[in-house]
């Protein structure tokens, strides 16, 4: 940490939502910098500090990134549309959000030499079958008309911008890969603060909240490796932290230890839930199609084990938190969270 550090500002476009407000809790007390929160809701940035500032807007609004450009040398972006049943659902607004909305944002990152470090996506390396290489994965996507590679495509698509702009605009820039990043505060129950289809783990935690069976879509034989949001944000902090190491980087952040069938995550979860809350009775699962459960053109990544060497070269860091050691604290955040509202249904 330099002298300077308390002077700069991190602006956490985003900041609000699931990964943003974990990051900003995490750069609060990991660093010295001044953090600028943008976003429409704050209900999940708990955290307090008067080197906080929130800004309750969309990224949309006219004029606001051009003045948080002026006002920090760092710009994280994680705002996205970014649950899979919206990719073949609403995949106009999917690539709205996760390029075209932030076009400006690049640009003007490197008319004015700012730090962008920007939240992409596992997604990216689509249907890749081995472990996934930053530098070296090819990355595969299927057809068209298999709607739910908007978001991975547009995500792909901003990637190369950014690159571009890096290798022949002077862009300063690192590009963060995560890998299904499991936490308290991921997504909503849907019917109580959200609509739609969260991801699977608030998919499973409304099936135990409310004991109905729990949906395995194609028999949930996908596997992805989940990486504790603990251990994500130690990482994106060390990015932060060093910015001569991780400019023009692309690094994927996951833990391919945990590397599990979502069968499996469903059995786990099953079991962790009765053993904390007492729950008699059996749960049961149901298996159900891809094109059921999410409507057409969904498909999907049948595996994605992230290569995480050059994190750990890079970052001297290293994902800790097994499965089974973060699964219990997650689901009693959203016990503790929505029990309330369950009930009063
Ligand atoms: C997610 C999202 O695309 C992004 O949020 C993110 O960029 C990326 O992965 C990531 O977190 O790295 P995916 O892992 O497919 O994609 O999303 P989930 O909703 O978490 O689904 C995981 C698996 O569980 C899929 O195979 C899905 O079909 C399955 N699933 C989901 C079920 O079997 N049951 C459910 O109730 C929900």
């Amino acid at each position: 940490m330099t002298d300077s550090d308390s002077t700069k500002s991190v602006c956490v476009l985003g900041g609000g939502g699931y990964l943003g407000s974990h990051l900003i809790r995490g750069l609060l007390e990991e660093t010295e910098y001044r953090v600028l929160a943008v976003d429409q809701t704050f209900e999940k940035l708990t955290v307090s500090s008067p080197r906080l500032k929130r800004v309750q807007t969309s990224i949309q609004e006219p004029g606001l990134l051009e003045t948080v450009t002026a006002d920090s040398e760092i710009l994280v972006s994680t705002t996205a549309l970014c649950t899979p049943a919206l990719y073949n659902q609403r995949p106009v607004e999917v690539i709205e959000a996760n390029f075209v909305d932030l076009l400006p944002l690049v640009s003007l990152c490197t008319e004015r030499g700012r730090w962008l470090v920007h939240f992409s996506t596992s997604e990216v390396y689509g249907t890749f079958p081995d472990e996934m290489k930053e530098d070296e994965s090819p990355l595969v996507l299927g057809p068209v008309h298999k709607e739910r590679w908007t978001y991975a495509c547009a995500k792909q698509l901003l990637e190369r911008l950014i690159w571009a702009h890096g290798q022949h605009r002077g862009l300063a820039f690192t590009i963060v890969r995560p890998f299904n990043v499991f936490g308290p505060r991921m997504d909503y129950i849907e019917g109580i603060d959200g609509a739609g289809i969260p991801r699977v783990l608030a998919c499973f935690m409304r099936s135990l909240l409310y004991r109905e069976p729990l949906q395995l879509v194609d028999g949930g034989r996908s596997r992805r490796s989940f990486v504790s949001v603990g251990d994500f944000t130690d990482a994106v902090v060390r990015i932060i932290k060093r910015p001569e190491r991780c400019r023009g980087e692309v690094i994927n952040i996951g833990n391919p230890q945990n590397d599990v069938s979502i069968r499996e995550l469903a059995e786990k979860m099953v079991a962790i839930y009765q053993s904390l809350c007492g729950s008699a009775g059996r749960f049961s699962f149901q298996n159900i199609s891809g094109e059921m459960f999410y409507g057409p053109g969904y498909d999907d990544s049948p595996r994605r084990i992230p290569d995480i060497s050059k994190a750990r070269r890079l970052l001297g860091w290293n994902p800790r938190v097994t499965l089974d050691e973060m699964l219990p604290d997650i689901i009693l955040d959203y016990v503790n969270r929505y029990s309330a509202a369950v009930g009063s249904r």
